[in-house]
């Protein structure tokens, strides 16, 4: 595999940081991770605004503009044939001294690879997927894609433990999020519910083009805050990433969710997300 490094093109075995780097001390950095299907970027525009943003809130300069970013994407797949799988883009404050304050006037490291992986093909989109409720022990600005990624981590490993494929976090009796997704939710009537944004949330690419595709189709839709009680009597979940697209949930904290199979609300939003990005 070939990264991109600070500017130049490299095999990824052979990459390396400085241990002074911030990002390594102090998890002081921002990451997008951008879905290639087919050899088409999903929503890059999206994640390289977001990307944009990220950097903004905690003060790192964008080393690049939008279009710049794309070049280097284009060129990173081209040189590692990817015609499916991900990009990682990461994006710390630079190297220096340990210190909590950052001195003005840090070059930003900047570190790009792929992944492998078709992501359309994924078989839990036939099976399901199992979801269990956590804690969410994250900090007051999950709005910001942060590397700091502890609390994500320690979740999705008590998930994994517990038999899940995915945690939904929760935070004073409702639903913030998947450890590493948005959290969805299909009621009887059919009203499509997502939490609104907020910095208790990341704003998910994939859930704003799911959620355009459902307008698009005059679904009923409603941003609001999820209890884990509703997600038992919904006739649907599901939950939305840029590495999945879209995981419909048969079993949440171990009780059957819906029709125990993914649902036709989910199948439609997931065959119309494909169908729009080729
Ligand atoms: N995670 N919420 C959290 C906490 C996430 O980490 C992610 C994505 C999402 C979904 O956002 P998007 O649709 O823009 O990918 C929501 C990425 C895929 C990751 O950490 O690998």
């Amino acid at each position: 595999r070939i990264a991109f490094v600070n500017g130049e093109f490299t095999p990824l075995s052979a990459a390396s940081i400085p241990v002074m780097d911030r990002g390594f001390l102090f998890g002081d950095g921002v990451y997008e991770v951008t879905a290639v299907i087919e050899r088409r970027f999903a929503d890059d525009d999206a994640h390289l605004t977001r990307l944009d943003r990220s950097l903004r809130e905690i003060d790192i300069p964008n080393p690049y503009s939008a279009s710049v970013w794309t070049e280097i994407e284009r060129d990173l797949a081209r040189r590692n044939g990817l015609e499916n799988g991900l990009i990682y883009i990461q994006v710390t404050r630079g190297v220096a001294e340990r210190n909590f304050q950052y001195p003005t006037g840090l070059a930003p490291t900047i570190v790009m690879f792929p992944q492998f992986k078709r992501v359309q093909d994924n078989p839990i989109i036939e099976t399901g997927a199992k979801v269990v409720t956590l804690p969410d022990q994250r900090w007051s600005r999950c709005d910001i894609k942060s590397t700091s990624l502890l609390a994500q981590v320690l979740t999705k490993q008590a998930a994994q433990q517990a038999g899940a494929n995915e945690a939904w976090m929760v935070r004073d009796g409702s639903i913030t999020e998947g450890a590493s997704s948005t959290a969805f939710i299909v009621t009887k009537e059919g009203q499509i519910v997502t939490r609104r944004l907020s910095s208790a949330v990341l704003p998910g690419v994939t859930r704003r083009t799911i959620m355009k595709i459902a307008h698009g189709m005059r679904l009923d839709l409603v941003e609001r805050n999820i209890t884990p009680d509703e997600v038992l009597t919904a006739s649907e979940a599901f939950y939305t990433s840029a590495s999945t697209i879209a995981v419909p949930v048969v079993a949440f904290d171990g009780q059957t969710v819906g029709e125990g199979h993914p649902g036709p609300v989910f199948q439609t939003l997931y065959k119309t997300y494909l169908e729009t990005i080729m």
